[in-house]
């Protein structure tokens, strides 16, 4: 039921992404809950997904390939971010920053805690994520915490897991692991190796919760960081958490051992008054 919902928002996401000018960048992100067409697979703990040729392979920790998905057929469902109450769903406020050098991104990390669950229970999927994506769009690596039920489980309380999107293809994601209001989560995404070729391989996790974590192999590089809250289903501003939320200590290494400063770029949704903000000490906070 809810995620036939979820499907018909997604159609309506993408139908009217086309419309949608007044987004200031160009470039298209990929939204969980944009890909109810692809198949999900959770990816057993220790286990890893690896890109092989045209083809994903999710590998279970004892190096038995257990599932095969086929990307070479995948079917584009790129959608731009839709912002505003309840209409389509999608990215609501967000900072992102591009790598502009040719030196990749070694790690991004940060931290925040889980707000308060909304005071409207209205079928609502919030999800709170730091992400990295390859240039292209086509991808996109990111620990999320979400409240509400998405294709991966869960219910009217917040629970994270650790999402890699290849569009068109496979969601691929850790097992979902319910949190508390007040608990404290860092997120970090990491190059944890790279070959020649895109063969990137890395890491989604929150560090302190055992079970969050996947690998992806055979990536391309990942050059574009974002601080996203993303939503669908809300019917009235109490399906928010009240307050904010402030992701500190965010950073963003680089492989040669540089923090860059960062320049992010904040896209907000002034009609409903959700906005991002950064501070002088680099923490992005998100206001509901
Ligand atoms: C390897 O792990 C998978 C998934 O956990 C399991 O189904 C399979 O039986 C294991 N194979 C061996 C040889 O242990």
């Amino acid at each position: 039921m809810h995620a036939s919902i979820l499907q018909s928002l997604a159609l309506v996401a993408a139908t009217l992404a086309p419309l949608a000018i007044a987004i200031p960048m160009t470039h298209s992100m990929l939204l969980p809950g944009s890909h109810t067409a692809s198949e999900i697979t959770v990816v057993p703990s220790g286990g890893r997904v690896v890109h092989v040729g045209k083809d994903i392979h999710v590998v279970a920790a004892n190096g038995t390939v257990i599932h095969v998905v086929a990307t070479a057929a995948r079917k584009s469902s790129k959608s731009t971010k839709a912002r505003g109450l309840t209409q389509t769903g999608g990215w609501i406020t967000d900072a992102q920053w591009l790598n502009p050098s040719d030196v990749p991104i070694a790690s991004f990390k940060t931290s925040w805690t889980v707000p308060p669950a909304p005071v409207g229970k209205d079928d609502q999927l919030l999800y709170l994520f730091n992400c990295l994506e390859p240039g292209s769009g086509d991808a996109i690596l990111q620990p999320v915490l979400q409240y509400g039920t998405s294709r991966l489980g869960g219910g009217e309380f917040w629970s994270v897991a650790s999402w890699y999107l290849y569009d068109g293809a496979g969601v691929f994601t850790s097992s979902l692991v319910p949190v508390d209001v007040g608990q404290h989560l860092g997120a970090e995404i990491q190059l944890v190796g790279t070959s020649t070729g895109p063969a990137y391989s890395y890491t989604s996790q929150f560090t302190n919760i055992p079970g969050t974590g996947i690998i992806v192999s055979g990536a391309e590089e990942m050059k574009w960081a974002s601080i996203t809250l993303e939503a669908y289903g809300l019917t009235a501003m109490d399906d928010y958490p009240i307050g904010s939320t402030v992701f500190s200590g965010t950073s963003i290494d680089l492989v040669n051992g540089e923090s860059p400063k960062i320049a992010w770029q904040i896209a907000d949704d002034a009609a409903d008054g959700i906005s991002t903000k950064v501070s002088a000490d680099g923490s992005i906070e998100i206001s509901y």
